[in-house]
């Protein structure tokens, strides 16, 4: 929770009372408030009734049609009101509730570049950029053939398959709905761990599509752990369990599963299911061997390792799974891998592609072939620990309580009871032009996510933290003023080894 004004002023006229919208104002709310439902014939708020200590949520503020978003206490609202849009704030009973305007409002633009340091979408590479930003061409031509068809060879690389890819023009969940229905049939049972909130929406959809998901119950604070999979599978002797289903990186806790342990699980008990493992927030940034890992469907993003918009999504099959789709009894039309297979053998799609992201893929691959995967996976593992450091340094904790868990890609961060973190991401949004990632599901509210994965250098890093250790600052968080210290000093010694073994190597 913020504990003072120090970077955000009161908007002293509406307490309590009316006041009026502005296109960059920010609410953070620490009470019940009230306000009036709104007359239907203006949209407008009518008489406010003060409301008696319930949570405060947007239905209590009156805001205009189309401008309602729910909201606990003490969270922090953002509001993109139609300009001179009248709201009505009214304490509750007994209430000590504070509205606060940020200092944004009043702003000139910031200059440099937004520090977008969430988990995912990343930032785009110029070069990738310039890429994408070509003329749109005929998706059944020539030209484009021959680009989909070395397009679809060269993606097999951050996989590390030989087995067909297809993409999809979908955002990651597409890629979690492809893999199910081509592979499984209602009713089937599929086992999965509870990482953290994506493992939880892949569980959901799993049960809105006619499966019969099981979750391995977890804290959200350790990655999927090879022993209770095992400890489950071996209690499965008719081998109803269709399917493991495995979140490799889980991008709301920060953890990272061992896909190899588990595979050898399977192998170890001799079970049929087929292993599906998600590599949205995790291909390109943490090593993943589709074919030597036995993984059957690995499904991933282009918005994150790869460095390009949202809108591909990637199936990376095994022959057991091609196998497997033969008979699967879930009905499909958009999502058939065999439709896929079978237009893409000839260089093309069953339907209109993403052809300019296509471009930007083309881009992308080649980049990370010259960075080369061993050297982008240290990477990513160097600035992870730079960002832990710097975490303890500042007395906080990391959210990922078992090192053998650690994420290469994002850290979650735990503030002090109390204290609110998307108020604190607020802050650091407002004063210094960076977004970090907002705590998901069971932690909102209680962590922040420093997204530390794709197109990212030492400098890039520091800077985020530069601009955490001073949020932290403005928000009154209590916390020792030596985090960036500490990464500063681990990056600058990682690079002196650097160079030491590249003078060794001359
Ligand atoms: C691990 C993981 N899985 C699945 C998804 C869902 O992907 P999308 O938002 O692209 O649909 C995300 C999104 O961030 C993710 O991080």
């Amino acid at each position: 929770m913020l504990q003072s004004s120090i970077e955000l002023r009161p908007i002293t006229a509406l307490v309590p009372g009316k006041f009026v919208l502005r296109p960059d104002l920010f609410l953070i709310i620490h009470a019940p408030v009230a306000a009036p439902p709104p007359d239907s014939s203006s949209g407008r708020g009518g008489e406010p009734k003060p409301l008696a200590g319930q949570p405060c949520s947007v239905e209590n503020l009156s805001l205009g049609p189309g401008q309602r978003e729910k909201a606990g206490a003490g969270s922090v609202l953002r509001i993109c009101p139609k300009i001179n849009e009248e709201a009505f704030v009214l304490p509750g009973k007994g209430s000590n509730f504070r509205v606060w305007e940020t200092m944004m409002s009043n702003r000139p633009r910031f200059p440099g570049r937004h520090f977008l340091q969430i988990p995912g979408p990343t930032p785009i590479p110029d070069r990738v950029l310039r890429a994408i930003d070509m003329p749109v061409i005929d998706h059944r031509g020539p030209e484009f053939q021959k680009i989909a068809k070395r397009v679809l060879e060269k993606v097999k690389a951050p996989f590390k398959t030989k087995n067909p890819v297809v993409i999809f023009p979908a955002s990651g969940t597409g890629g979690w709905e492809a893999a199910l229905v081509n592979t499984l049939s209602p009713g089937d049972r599929v086992l999965m761990f509870e990482t953290g909130q994506f493992a939880a929406l892949w569980k959901a959809m799993a049960a809105n599509l006619g499966l019969k998901p099981e979750f391995i119950e977890s804290d959200w604070r350790i990655g999927a752990d090879p022993a209770q999979i095992e400890e489950r599978l071996k209690k499965d002797k008719n081998h109803e369990i269709k399917g493991v289903c495995i979140v490799h990186n889980e991008t709301a806790s920060g953890t990272t599963s061992p896909i190899a342990e588990i595979r050898q699980v399977l192998d170890k008990l001799k079970h049929p299911a087929l292993l599906y493992v998600d590599a949205v927030s995790s291909l390109a940034s943490i090593d993943l061997r589709h074919d030597e890992w036995g993984i059957d469907v690995t499904i991933a993003g282009s918005q994150k390792g790869l460095m390009l918009p949202a809108g591909l999504a990637f199936n990376a099959m095994s022959q057991k799974a091609i196998a497997a789709s033969k008979n699967a009894g879930f009905n499909k039309s958009y999502w058939s891998w065999a439709d896929m297979l079978a237009t893409n053998a000839q260089g093309f799609f069953p339907y209109t592609p993403a052809t300019n992201i296509i471009y930007g893929l083309d881009v992308a691959l080649d980049m990370l072939e010259e960075e080369g995967y061993e050297r982008i996976f240290a990477r990513h593992k160097r600035h992870a620990e730079a960002t832990r450091r710097a975490v303890v340094a500042w007395g906080l904790e990391v959210l990922c309580k078992d090192p053998k868990y650690y994420s290469p890609v994002v850290t979650s961060v735990l503030l002090p009871p109390g204290y609110d973190a998307d108020a604190f991401r607020a802050v650091v949004l407002e004063n210094f032009n960076m977004s970090l990632g907002t705590g998901l599901g069971r932690v909102a509210g209680k962590v922040f996510r420093i997204g530390h994965l794709a197109d990212t250098n030492d400098l890039t890093i520091m800077g985020a933290l530069s601009g955490v250790e001073m949020g932290l600052e403005l928000a009154g968080i209590p916390h020792k003023k030596a985090g960036v210290q500490a990464a500063m000093a681990y990056l600058a010694d990682e690079a002196r080894k650097t160079t030491q073994k590249l003078a060794a190597a001359e």
